[in-house]
């Protein structure tokens, strides 16, 4: 199962000249296919924090290797999504990929402008669940620092920023035509918190992944249109000015009643034993 989600997850993105639209696990139309749907061009400097996961090597250079999405927490640490790290998308374990890097205070990606820094140091989670998808996330430490002012504080448990109906606003590179054609500018969409039981009822388990409100939180419109999608994966949401959770999957993408699945970010607080703001 695992292997098949990685496997569509990396697809799109390393094929994107050949504009094959690879269904997922459960068949998408072509149309959901696309990264950031129902969003709105952004310039970086609104979410400095916002950061492309690149290797050229395994990706190619025409989106400069974008694959995931990953989201500056500190000047040298980098949260994206666990699956963002797994060999089926990668190609060979993280550190077998010497051109790992993060691309910062970049809109565009074949622009000359920001920083592209490498990556010292991967930790994966070893909790992630491929069945369930729960505990997707990743740390991974900068050889460089960022500069000052381009992390985001990341939500305690408690936070209000968590609550059911809340506006958040999810950060991400590529395609939003659904047909394969990356832009490779940085997007952005509105959406809202959902209530666990409304995510539940969605995701009770099956080849997608199992809601666990535990470890996720999910995010959307009922009327469906807005939503992260595929090559999103690890970047930010955020609210109210701080960081909630990690792009990490859905079915389809905007679809009515299929919300995205976002990484809990109090979750991953307590797992790393950091201080839950
Ligand atoms: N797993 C996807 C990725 O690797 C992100 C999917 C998010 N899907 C959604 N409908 N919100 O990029």
């Amino acid at each position: 199962m695992r292997r098949r989600l990685a496997r569509a997850l990396a697809r799109p993105l390393a094929l994107a000249a050949a504009s094959t639209v690879i269904p997922l696990a459960s068949a998408v139309p072509a149309a959901a296919d696309s990264i950031v749907v129902g969003g709105f061009p952004v310039d970086v400097s609104e979410g400095p924090w916002t950061v492309a996961l690149s290797s050229r090597d395994r990706f190619g250079g025409t989106r400069a290797g974008q694959f995931c999405g990953g989201v500056a927490v500190g000047r040298t640490t980098v949260l994206t999504a666990a699956h963002c790290m797994e060999e089926e998308v990668l190609g060979a374990p993280p550190e077998r990929v010497p051109d790992l890097r993060v691309i910062a205070g970049r809109s565009e990606l074949l622009a000359k402008g920001g920083q592209e820094i490498a990556v010292r140091d991967v930790w994966v989670n070893p909790d992630h669940d491929a069945v369930t998808n729960s505990g997707d996330f990743a740390v991974l430490s900068l050889a460089e620092p960022l500069p000052q002012g381009s992390s985001i504080a990341m939500a305690g448990a408690g936070d209000p920023a968590y609550r059911a109906g809340t506006e958040a606003t999810v950060y991400g590179w590529g395609d939003t035509t659904g047909s394969g054609s990356y832009t490779g500018s940085l997007h952005a969409a509105r959406v809202h918190v959902q209530r666990d039981a409304v995510c539940e009822k969605a995701y009770p388990g099956g080849s997608v992944g199992t809601y666990r409100a535990r470890t996720m939180l999910c995010a959307g419109e009922a009327a469906g249109g807005r939503d992260a999608c595929q090559g999103d994966s690890g970047g930010p949401l955020v609210a109210q000015g701080r960081l909630i959770g990690l792009v990490s999957w859905g079915a389809g993408c905007g679809w009515a009643g299929s919300p995205g699945v976002y990484t809990r970010v109090s979750e991953i607080l307590s797992t790393l034993g950091w201080p839950q703001g």
